[in-house]
């Protein structure tokens, strides 16, 4: 258990919160407890460089957890206990259990995510804690990298890049690896919020000329400025050609896509999912490509993550796997970070904190 250190930094005084002139005791046992007059603050993993080095600047009991893997639940369970903010990540379940072993002075918890399905939201409710998030900052950067698995699950990258390493590339072959193009083909979004519409602009630079979208209600905004249609989820499986899930997870769209909806699909449809893991039955999917009811599949989540390296996705020549990097932009972790550092200081100055989940 000794391998196991929390960073510890904290203040020598407990004057103005926003101060930077602190004193910082860089690395402590976890088991030491080290009494301070600050507020304490818990981060279950470091920031990037710039927002971690303004996180270590406030003056903050900040316990941090310093490796490169998710803090512990028995330790986080342990270390909430009196904090007054919580920095998570989408990997940490911040549960009921969590939530009450922090004591009634917990006012925040920001997590450096857009997505929040892993927070109990109702129990943040009912005890008056605010939940900050990180939305916007990353649309474009997890655009990008859904353009990029559609690629390169239509142009069959994997197998591609495999041959090329492997010595299976042997010359010039007018059949070999063809996959398909974008150019008069239809897109459909399931779940039409910012990184959807992000998605469905850069493809339409890419050819797509027809866009159909499917989520809890019409954007007429969006037939002016993108020609999308609102569709039906049945009508949008069965004309699309790329079919790219950017929805929340919520128990409605929990399991969406089964072998069912798989079966609905063109043959030649490339099914590609950013969003959440549990929106896709990930057997059904592993027997339609199996099944070669679609083309293939690009996923940047699966359950769970990491996926264990035996799991049939990874065999499957026409399944692109990346792991959760959606939004692995130097320039956009920095940013979320700096708005999780915002919300921690806002609500701990008892100001509205900026980037709250309404
Ligand atoms: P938005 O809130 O802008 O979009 C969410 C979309 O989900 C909306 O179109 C919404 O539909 C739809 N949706 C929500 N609830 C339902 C429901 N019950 N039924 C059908 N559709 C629903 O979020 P973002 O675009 O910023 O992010 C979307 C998701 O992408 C995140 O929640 C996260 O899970 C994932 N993500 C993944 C990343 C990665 O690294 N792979 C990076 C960033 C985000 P409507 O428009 O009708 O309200
Ligand atoms: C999110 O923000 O929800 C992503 O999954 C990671 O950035």
């Amino acid at each position: 258990m000794n391998a196991f250190r929390l960073l510890n930094i904290r203040a020598a005084s407990s004057a103005l919160r926003t101060s930077r002139q602190c004193k910082v005791i860089p690395v402590r046992a976890f088991h030491q407890s080290v009494p301070s007059l600050a507020a304490k603050v818990v981060s279950t993993r470091k920031l990037l460089p710039e927002s971690q080095a303004r996180l270590e600047a406030q003056d903050l009991d900040l316990v941090q957890w310093p490796e490169e893997r998710s803090m512990p639940r028995d330790l986080l369970l342990k270390e909430i206990k009196g904090a007054e903010a919580l920095i998570c990540m989408l990997s940490d379940k911040i549960d009921k259990e969590i939530l009450e072993a922090a004591g009634p002075q917990l006012k925040l918890v920001t997590t450096m995510s857009v997505g929040f399905d892993h927070i109990d939201l109702e129990t943040a409710r009912k005890n008056d804690i605010t939940i900050g998030y990180t939305p916007g900052v990353l649309t474009d950067a997890t655009a990008d990298l859904t353009v990029l698995l559609t690629l390169a699950a239509a142009r069959h990258m994997k197998q591609g890049i495999r041959a090329a390493e492997t010595g299976e590339w042997t010359e010039f072959r007018p059949d070999w690896l063809c996959g398909y193009q974008f150019t008069n083909k239809t897109l459909g979004v399931v779940g039409m919020g910012r990184i959807g519409e992000a998605v469905a602009r850069r493809l339409k630079a890419f050819g797509i000329n027809r866009v159909l979208y499917w989520g809890r209600k019409e954007k007429p905004a969006l037939k002016e400025s993108l020609n999308a249609e609102f569709s039906t989820f049945d009508n949008l499986l069965a004309e699309s050609d790329y079919v790219v899930t950017c929805c929340s997870l919520t128990p409605d769209t929990k399991d969406l896509f089964d072998y069912n909806a798989f079966s609905k699909m063109k043959k030649n449809a490339i099914f590609v999912n950013i969003s959440r893991g549990a929106v896709v039955q990930q057997d059904d999917l592993i027997r339609a490509l199996e099944d070669n009811l679609i083309a293939g599949a690009g996923l940047d989540v699966m359950t769970p993550e990491p996926l264990p390296l035996d799991n049939k996705l990874f065999k499957l020549k026409n399944c692109v796997i990346l792991p959760h990097i959606g939004s692995a932009t130097i320039e956009t972790r920095e940013t979320m970070g700096q708005m999780c550092v915002d919300n921690v200081l806002a609500a701990l100055n008892n100001k509205p904190v900026p980037y709250a989940l309404k």
